[in-house]
């Protein structure tokens, strides 16, 4: 809605699949920023203000920056020192908040992106509010964004037979926002408070990021993977978390849990540190935090012949898919960026250890698609 074929868009390196799949829909330049992630925990920290300013100085005709606010795992950051940087540009500002939309229940949370000054922010409302899954809204400010426009080119990727239960969803979600989210809220934030006082002694160390509904509970001292914690909390306790990665498990709290459910989960720690410690140490997987030369944008390298190659022969050539690890699903590598070796055998070394890889067609990652041309 903002930019034409051949504009450039700027974006931070984590950002979701689905903007570069609409940099190769409409043809649009992605330039990266590159995201701080901790090595300790593959928390994702979110951008850099000063580095994010020096990309935007060296792109001025870029046309809009969309930045994802607050992270997976709840980081933020001074988002409104860069949309006021970014309009002294006069570029617009694309906020993706899939995982705040429920910001603006209380004053113990990070600001809103529209709070920040953001032009376009686009929630997954069912991620953190009480709506079915699928069911997202899209907020507009000020007048740098045509709507018009933005109308039309949603008509070209949505479906025109909306669904009535998912709408219905959403007004369910925003009566509740409106008339018991402040208490919901301030409820969850307190109970989050006991569990972290009463659980600050166990094997867990318990990250609590800016966005307070997140908890990070690290499985390091226990000995434990967080893929293994994952399966022991699911089927030994019943308990059933948002993601593991190596280091630990992400638990989303919302205004759908109560008291009861954190003092479920805090039964099960305790439990966990008396019955589960192993003397194995986790080490620290370096995740690389380089990003690609760029051969091809995403769109020419997306419409290119393609051919499929062993992985170690395919360094130096040009990728023709993109390489996720799931968890953080941060594409290390998306079609035409030159893929490394650095890169390669973080992924193999990933998958050994038992973390999903997206996006590549060959499940057992002896095989990865390149450009042919
Ligand atoms: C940062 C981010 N943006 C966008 C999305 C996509 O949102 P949805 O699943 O509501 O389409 C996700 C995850 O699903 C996400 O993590």
């Amino acid at each position: 809605a903002l930019c034409n074929p051949k504009d450039k868009i700027i974006v931070n390196r984590d950002c979701h699949q689905s903007v570069i799949n609409s940099c190769i829909l409409a043809d649009i330049e992605p330039i990266y920023i590159l995201s701080k992630i901790d090595k300790e925990t593959n928390i994702q920290e979110g951008i850099d203000i000063e580095e994010s300013k020096k990309i935007i100085d060296n792109n001025l005709d870029a046309k809009a920056i969309l930045l994802t606010y607050p992270t997976y795992y709840g980081k933020t950051f001074e988002l409104k020192e860069i949309c006021d940087y970014a309009h002294k540009h006069n570029i617009a500002v694309i906020v993706d908040e899939a995982h705040g939309a429920h910001l603006g229940l209380s004053d113990r949370l990070p600001k809103t992106a529209l709070e920040e000054g953001a032009d376009i922010v686009i929630q997954s409302t069912h991620k953190t509010l009480p709506s079915f899954t699928q069911s997202s809204m899209i907020h507009i400010k000020g007048d740098r964004v045509d709507r018009q426009r933005l109308s039309t080119m949603l008509r070209i990727i949505e479906s025109s037979s909306p669904s009535y239960i998912l709408m219905s969803s959403l007004e369910l979600a925003v009566d509740i926002y409106e008339t018991k989210g402040n208490e919901l809220m301030e409820e969850l934030l307190d109970n989050i408070e006991q569990f972290k006082e009463k659980n600050k002694n166990t094997s867990f160390d318990i990250y609590n990021e800016d966005d307070k509904t997140k908890l990070f509970l690290s499985s390091k001292k226990l000995g434990m993977t967080g893929y293994e914690l994952e399966d022991l909390l699911r089927e030994k306790y019943n308990i059933q978390v948002e993601l593991a990665n190596y280091y630990g498990v992400l638990l989303i709290c919302t205004i759908g849990n109560t008291k009861e459910d954190l003092d479920k989960l805090s039964e099960a720690l305790e439990d966990m540190s008396n019955r589960y410690k192993k003397d194995s140490y986790i080490e620290c997987l370096e995740y690389p935090v380089v990003i690609p030369e760029k051969a091809l944008n995403p769109r020419e390298a997306f419409y290119k012949n393609k051919k499929s190659v062993k992985i170690y022969e395919s360094i130096g050539q040009i990728c023709a898919e993109y390489v996720i690890p799931y968890p953080p699903g941060v594409s290390l590598l998306s079609p035409g960026e030159v893929i490394t070796k650095e890169i390669i055998d973080y992924v193999i070394l990933c998958h050994k250890k038992g973390m999903n890889i997206n996006g590549i067609k060959d499940l057992n990652l002896e095989f990865i698609e390149i450009i042919s041309d």
